[in-house]
């Protein structure tokens, strides 16, 4: 434990300790006099190994608003409650790979407490961290290979990028994910699960991930029955772990599933706190919440965090406040379409409405012109597209149109790739500009 750590845990000991009591609970809130308290510390509801922890949201003069992080059922008036005199601690280090844990940093997998194996390499640190500031940043300059043809050449992920994966429901995007965390050459994955269906993360992590998958791998997991507050908390837990990764100089990949319905539990907790519904029932907290969180990831002085975060389109509507929130603060985005799922392309990237905005910083100009030709074949065939399919098209009719219509079946088979499947980046390159110069 650094020596600033030690500091501040003796000057927290070193608190007068003040037990009050719980006077009211109301729907997500709980009202508690007699503590003294800080906004973002944490109390303990009948302290003990059963006790409930929540989080001062508000103060005033006696009394203290709080958060649960954890269900209110059995909370009476009365109760005792404990100032732990800190806000919520997230492990950080070496010893969380190849490991899964709740949406509050605590292990759930069976495999025993944090840092009891190998050599420890666990740190406590405090949730909130300071964002880099814009200035000490590196440019992203560097591309990060995911080990997925389509986006290493055609939207090229670069270290310290944030990209969106745009989709509606059961597109395949927590597919595409496991994919990439399979596939990628970062140092260290951490991905946070947020919201998802319980049977679903699951399946993701035996059946997507699989073994080779969770090795250099921090996963942590709030599932959608979890209260809302654990919810988002999940997300800034899954962020904070990244970024202590980060510190030490590591190229990190953060993916985020999803970033919508972090969205929602922020809605959730924001209402049930007092504040008034403004855009599509979204309260504002919901639009000050996303940039806290997704400017969290970027390059570092040392180090990376590159970001991917799935949002959830619903009803394939592109421009709901969430996603259109989203693109603005994030530096690329991937979309899947619905109309290649259903035709069995996987994964169902949608190339020609793909953008990496760091494309042109991270790739050289020789493969940037063949990533350029290839797109020029798929939107010449995507706007003839239908003349074809009612057989209007007359072949002789454009050079370009046919060369790409020659070319349609490589082309194909050079977007869709099997989930267990992992190309080498320099072997996509050469696979994509043997394509582009055939014919
Ligand atoms: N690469 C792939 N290869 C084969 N099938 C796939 C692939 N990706 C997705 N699928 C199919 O699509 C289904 C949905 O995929 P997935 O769960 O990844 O979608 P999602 O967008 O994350 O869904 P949700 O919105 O429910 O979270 C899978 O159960 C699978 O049948
Ligand atoms: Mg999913």
């Amino acid at each position: 434990m650094s020596t600033a750590a030690l500091i501040a845990r003796a000057r927290r000991a070193a608190r007068p300790q003040l037990t009050g009591s719980v006077v009211g609970a109301m729907g997500l809130t709980l009202t508690v006099e007699g503590v003294a308290a800080a906004v973002g510390d944490l109390v303990e509801v009948d302290p003990g190994p059963r006790g409930l922890m929540a989080e001062v949201v508000a103060v005033s003069r006696d009394r203290l608003t709080c958060m649960p992080l954890g269900e209110l059922g059995g909370v009476h008036a009365g109760a005792p409650v404990r100032n732990t005199g800190m806000p919520l601690q997230v492990p950080v280090g070496e010893a969380l790979l190849g490991r899964v844990l709740d949406g509050l940093g605590r292990p759930v997998d069976g495999h025993g407490p944090l840092g009891a194996g190998s050599g420890g390499g666990i740190d406590w640190v405090d949730l909130a961290s300071e964002t880099p500031h814009a200035l000490s940043r590196r440019r992203v300059d560097e591309a990060l290979p995911v080990g997925v043809r389509a986006l290493d050449t055609l939207v090229p992920v670069g270290k310290g990028q944030r990209l969106g994966i745009f989709a509606g429901s059961g597109v395949g995007k927590s597919t595409l994910l496991a994919q990439i965390t399979r596939g990628t050459e970062a140092d260290v994955r951490v991905i946070g699960l947020i919201g998802e269906r319980g049977r679903e993360v699951k399946e993701f992590l035996e059946e997507n991930l699989g073994p080779e998958g969770m090795a250099r791998t921090v996963v942590v997991v709030a599932t959608s029955d979890e209260p809302p507050l654990v919810r988002l908390k999940a997300a800034f837990v899954a962020t904070r772990i990244a970024e202590g990764f980060r510190d030490q100089g590591r190229d990190v990949l953060l993916l985020m599933d999803s970033i919508t319905r972090t969205a929602m539990a922020q809605r959730e907790v924001g209402l049930s706190a007092g504040e008034p519904p403004a855009t599509r029932g979204y309260p504002p907290s919901v639009f000050a919440m996303m940039p806290r969180l997704l400017e969290k990831a970027g390059p570092g002085a040392t180090g990376s965090i590159t970001g991917l975060y799935t949002v959830l389109v619903e009803g394939d509507d592109h421009n709901e406040p969430i996603a259109d929130t989203a693109r603005s603060i994030l530096d690329g985005h991937v979309v899947l379409t619905r109309k290649l799922a259903t035709t069995g392309h996987f994964p169902a990237i949608d190339v020609l409405e793909s953008i990496s905005r760091v494309a042109g910083a991270v790739v050289s100009p020789a493969r940037m012109a063949d990533a350029r030709e290839a797109r020029r074949l798929l939107g010449a065939l995507r706007d003839v597209k239908e003349l074809v399919e009612i057989g209007a098209y007359q072949a002789g009719s454009d050079p370009l149109v046919d060369r790409a219509r020659a070319l349609s079946p490589v082309l194909d088979a050079f977007l869709r790739q099997p989930l267990e499947d992992r190309t080498a980046p320099d072997d996509a390159w050469s696979m994509l500009h043997r394509l582009v110069t055939a014919g």
